[in-house]
């Protein structure tokens, strides 16, 4: 085989820089045709006990390499008009998650008018790909459509709180019914708890800025308010068998200290509110993690192993999850990598992105009762990151392919785990 230097070098590079991962990836892989067509990629393990090389040929796809974990994808319809990102996400994913085109603003955008046309493409794509659909999501103070309080408001005050609850029925139960068939798990409600990233004394733990709390937002002796109640309520009268979610942001730091924003209150809010939710026999299955890391300064310097992974904080708010008896999802994940006004990216941040994806995914599938992984896009090409981000969207590197469709660390990283646990 022609010695080739700059695989060499490569390799130098990657073993001063990736002490503690344990892993060394050839930058031009080695591919091989022996599948059905699909690339193997090699990837070398070092084992940290004795030092040994061996080399592993596998498939270039995630979902193949999971031996248990569903694989998923946020995807827009739009993204389904493109052959390169079709190809990437038949080969990777076997679940997808509709970025915005289940919630209540696209799907009913008048009180008399359901929209289901672009629900259903991503629906028609889903079942000629054999492709999971996670329905995402039924109640979200930001998914409200823009007609509901003009309504609200032309009714008398003490109306207002009833009407709310008959048109949020109306639409869960429509939906529900509606995508029975091909959607077997619900974001019932989403993102209800305050978000401390930026205060310093915490304001109420529940969010107070919408209608739901407005209109019907009473607490109970758990001091949760009505409208997520009847949230998990409304979805479980439409669909007895569905696994019903609650799903945040910044949740993951149960019993840690080390959040990248906020500390661990609100963590320990959802942990609370979701235990409160089972004593009173809410129908609740789960809790989505979304994982979204977006703080740059906060990347793990280190790919843990399922020997030393114990203190990682996802783990003990794993462990906590599964001793109250939920399902657990890891539901949006990216990992900012931030570079500004460049399009590269420094190598030592794109090896702690990959450090962290791994340890997330590790967590996840050492944890029986944790059932997907699913990241927010695959391709740098497709960022969400709004006004309250610093700098342009292009400047962010949170995902596991770039713009061009190359697979960076984070997706070799991805896949060894899969194949190695
Ligand atoms: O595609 C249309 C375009 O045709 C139209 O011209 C334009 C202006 O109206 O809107 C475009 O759709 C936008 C869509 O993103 C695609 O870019 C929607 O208006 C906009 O509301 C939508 O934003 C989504 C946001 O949730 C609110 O629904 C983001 O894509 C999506 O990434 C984001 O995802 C949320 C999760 O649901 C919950 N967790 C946090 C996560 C990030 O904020």
């Amino acid at each position: 085989m022609k010695i080739n230097t700059k695989k060499i070098l490569a390799i130098i590079i990657l073993f001063t820089l990736g002490i503690g991962i344990g892993m060394t990836i050839f930058e031009k892989p080695q591919l091989s045709q022996a599948t059905s067509g699909n690339d193997l990629v090699e990837i070398n393990s070092v084992n940290p006990d004795t030092n040994v090389v061996t080399k592993t040929a596998i498939e270039k796809s995630l979902y193949k390499a999971s031996k248990r974990l569903k694989i998923g994808t946020a995807i827009k319809s739009k993204n389904l008009e493109s052959e390169s990102y079709k190809a990437v996400l038949n080969q990777n994913f076997n679940l997808v998650v509709p970025e915005y085109e289940m919630k209540w603003y696209q799907i009913q955008p008048e009180i008399n008018k359901y929209n289901f046309s672009v629900m259903d493409k991503i629906v028609e794509y889903a079942k000629l790909n054999d492709k999971e659909i996670y329905g995402h999501t039924l109640l979200w103070y930001r998914s409200i459509p823009s007609w509901v309080e003009p309504y609200l408001n032309s009714l008398p005050e003490a109306q207002r709180g009833q009407a709310l609850k008959t048109i949020l029925k109306d639409f869960i139960t429509t939906i529900v019914n509606r995508y029975k068939d091909v959607v077997k798990s619900w974001d019932v409600v989403n993102e209800v708890l305050e978000d401390f990233s930026r205060a310093k004394t915490p304001p109420s733990i529940y969010r107070t800025d919408n209608i739901f709390d407005k209109y019907i937002g009473s607490k109970d002796e758990y001091n949760i308010p009505e409208y997520i109640k009847l949230g998990f309520q409304y979805a479980r009268e439409a669909d007895s068998k569905a696994k019903l979610f609650y799903n945040d942001y910044q949740v993951e730091y149960y019993n840690s200290v080390e959040a990248s924003y906020g500390g661990s209150i609100k963590s320990e809010n959802m942990y609370n509110m979701v235990s409160g939710l089972i004593k009173m026999g809410v129908p609740i299955d789960g809790v989505g993690i979304q994982s979204h890391v977006t703080n740059s300064e906060k990347l793990d310097k280190q790919a843990f192993t399922k020997n030393n992974i114990q203190n990682y904080p996802l783990y003990k708010t794993m462990d906590a999850y599964n001793k109250l008896g939920l399902e657990v999802k890891i539901t949006e994940m990216d990992v900012a990598v931030y570079q500004e006004n460049s399009t590269t990216v420094n190598p030592e941040k794109l090896l702690e992105q990959a450090n962290t994806y791994q340890n997330y995914l590790l967590v996840c599938i050492l944890f029986d009762n944790c059932t997907s992984f699913t990241v927010w896009q695959f391709s740098d090409n497709f960022v969400w990151y709004g006004k309250n981000f610093p700098g342009k969207k292009e400047d962010y590197h949170p995902n596991i392919f770039d713009r061009k469709y190359n697979p960076k660390p984070a997706y070799f990283a991805l896949l060894k785990t899969l194949s190695e646990n």
